[in-house]
């Protein structure tokens, strides 16, 4: 798969858009109305909680699918009654919208599709998480969905923000341009479609900044007068549980290989120098939903770790000083999120929770044992869906050096993240997704009687109305062990 052709197509298609610059409408005193994409998952429902905890914030509107409204919203609320945020009073100010990303102009109906022009804000955050298919398979939900999105945004006289969640595989520190293609060439279509959009969303705000210059009334290049437009990219590592409920989601590629692991009795292990990605889900919420309140708000909440690399071309200069009480006007801007942590210490707090001392191969090895495993479970092995894409390593490489400096500038957080890695997985422990040695004795049986949640499983199964919560019995089959594992595309985590 050659990414950067589909690249290419796409960012020609979107040149054709025609490019509207903010109308001279007071936008700031009516408050702010912001589109999520995504509402239903494991990040989208905590972005969602904190937008309905910042009242600068009018409307919420959300993209669902379902088969009408009242499925729909009811989806929204059992998400956030497990995500621990919901309040009975959230629908006054949540409007949601019946919609699948995966169809044209995002399977809107025609009205709705229309309103789109007044929104201030975008933040598409729905993707489908899915690291078996292909990118043929997801261009349509993960890409043709951005691009129409990018479409109407170019097109408002509204919007101020606009926000791409990527995720996938991330370019080393270390690695140039041409070698990171090549590794995402050779990756999984869910990289390649996540690799694609970012770029689109970019390509995007790029356009958008060849028009303010061209205008007329733009040319000190300075920003509009009634405000520029921002185009953003949000690459997060993985997300984890947080440090309070440390609720997990159990299709995520980072889960799936810890449990492997723990069915295997051994872990893959990086070099030392090596660093993982990875924050608690709450945190990124936060840290979304803080991009997105800067354009509304003049001061912003506590600070943040900043991300590792922020590169934007900016309308006008600036500083951190104008970010912050919304004077600076980046138009394109990406977050790289580095809040982390050294591979070697996630592996630690993994076997210190579960007092259990793993063994360390190196990746070659692992990954050799772990086909042979897989070979023998089948569907039921919870690196199944992974088996292809495991290695060359876990984290990326950085200098020693580096690994001193990012574990300093983090002091303050490192305690968090790995009281977050603790707590996600004596969760993930309670609900029988990983699989210590001493409860397969206690509960008198092994790995292998539990039935891992597939994709078709999942599909297929329907206990409650196609969306809802799926239940699944684990453990024997006289009913002494119930837990449930709640899957991706349904109600998760
Ligand atoms: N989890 C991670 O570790 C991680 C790391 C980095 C980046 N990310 C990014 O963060 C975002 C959220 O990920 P997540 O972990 O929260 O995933 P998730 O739990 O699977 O949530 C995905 C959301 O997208 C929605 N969606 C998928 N296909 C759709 C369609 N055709 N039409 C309408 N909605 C659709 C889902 O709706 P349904 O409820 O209807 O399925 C769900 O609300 C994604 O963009 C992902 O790439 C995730």
């Amino acid at each position: 798969m050659d990414i950067s052709t589909s690249l290419e197509g796409w960012v020609t298609r979107l040149g054709n858009t025609s490019i509207n610059l903010p109308s001279t409408d007071s936008w700031g005193s009516r408050g702010s109305r912001v589109l999520l994409t995504g509402a239903t998952g494991y990040l989208g429902t905590h972005i969602l909680g904190e937008l309905f905890n910042n009242h600068q914030v009018r409307k919420i509107i959300i993209l669902v699918r379902a088969a009408n409204i009242d499925i729909a919203r009811e989806r929204v609320r059992r998400v956030a009654v497990t995500a621990g945020w919901w309040k009975e009073s959230a629908f006054s100010r949540i409007e949601v919208w019946l919609g699948d990303l995966a169809e044209p102009r995002l399977g809107l109906q025609e009205e709705n599709w229309a309103r789109i022009s007044n929104i201030d804000t975008v933040i598409h955050n729905g993707a489908v998480v899915n690291y078996s298919a292909s990118y043929d398979v997801l261009e349509r939900a993960n890409v043709v969905s951005t691009f129409h999105l990018l479409e109407a945004a170019l097109q408002s006289q509204q919007l101020r923000t606009f926000i791409f969640i990527s995720g996938g595989i991330k370019q080393g520190v270390h690695q140039s341009d041409e070698e990171y293609l090549r590794a995402l060439n050779e990756s999984e279509g869910y990289s390649q479609a996540k690799y694609v959009s970012e770029q689109l969303t970019l390509a995007a705000g790029r356009l958008y900044n060849e028009v303010v210059h061209r205008s007329s009334g733009y040319e000190d290049e300075r920003e509009p007068a009634n405000g520029s437009r921002t185009f953003m990219v949000i690459k997060p590592g993985y997300i984890i549980g947080d440090q309070v409920a440390g609720l997990s989601n159990t299709d995520d590629y980072i889960w799936r290989l810890v449990a492997g692991a723990f069915r295997m009795g051994c872990f893959p292990s990086d070099p030392p120098d090596y660093w993982l990605d990875i924050a608690e889900v709450t945190y990124v919420a936060k840290y979304v939903a803080r991009q997105a309140q800067l354009r509304i708000t003049k001061s912003a909440s506590g600070p943040m770790t900043p991300p590792r690399s922020i590169h934007s071309d900016c309308s006008s200069p600036s500083s951190d000083d104008d970010r912050e009480n919304g004077t600076m006007k980046p138009t394109v801007v990406f977050h790289d999120m580095s809040r982390g942590l050294p591979v070697s210490e996630f592996w630690n707090a993994i076997q210190s929770q579960a007092q259990l001392c793993l063994k360390q191969l190196d990746w070659d090895s692992w990954i050799g044992q772990a086909n042979a495993d897989v070979d023998r479970d089948k569907e039921a092995h919870p690196l199944w869906a992974i088996q292809l894409h495991l290695g060359p390593a876990l984290g990326d490489r950085i200098t020693a050096e580096e690994v001193k400096i990012r574990s300093m500038e983090e002091f303050d957080t490192l305690g968090e993240i790995e009281a977050a890695v603790r707590r996600s997985v004596e969760y993930l422990c309670s609900i029988q997704f990983i699989v210590l040695p001493v409860e397969e004795e206690s509960l008198n049986s092994s790995p292998a009687n539990w039935s891992y949640p597939s994709n078709s499983d999942t599909d297929s199964s329907a206990d409650d109305d196609e969306h809802l919560a799926q239940k699944r019995v684990i453990g024997s089959a006289q009913g002494k062990h119930y837990h449930t594992i709640i899957s991706r595309s349904k109600l998760r985590y």
